[in-house]
């Protein structure tokens, strides 16, 4: 996650980077015109985004909104199959699509907001 001056035009604000709190996850919708959501998890101190799709066979990972974790909060997890997924890099540690990884995406911090690119998960 970089720290820059300016949301550029081919940017999207996601939300508030400190209303991700720690331990916690947030969902979002797709963006215009696509079809896949995005969710930022934030593990010591820093926010990771990711595009909200499994690796196993391409679903949404979450069962309700914003529930991305599992109860410890220590991994992201599929409601699916179970996959297991460590925060901070998104690779799959247990489960059908082990070894494989979330499609991260790339943010930075813009007064205050979460930003990624505007074509992120489409
Ligand atoms: S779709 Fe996620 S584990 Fe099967």
């Amino acid at each position: 996650m970089m720290v820059d001056a300016a949301v550029g035009a081919d940017e999207r604000v996601l939300c508030r980077e400190d209303e991700i709190a720690e331990g916690a996850a947030r969902g979002f919708p797709a963006a215009p015109g696509g079809f896949t959501g995005l969710f930022a998890v934030r593990k010591a101190g820093q926010v990771m985004v990711y595009v909200n799709s499994c690796p196993h066979i391409g679903l949404p990972l979450e069962p309700l909104p914003h529930r991305f974790l599992d109860t410890r909060k220590t991994h992201i997890i599929c409601s699916v199959h179970g996959a297991r997924f460590r925060i901070e890099d998104g690779v799959c540690i247990t489960g059908p699509c082990v070894g494989q990884e979330l499609e991260a995406v790339p943010s930075r911090v813009v007064d205050g907001l979460l930003v990624v690119p505007a074509d992120a998960g489409v």
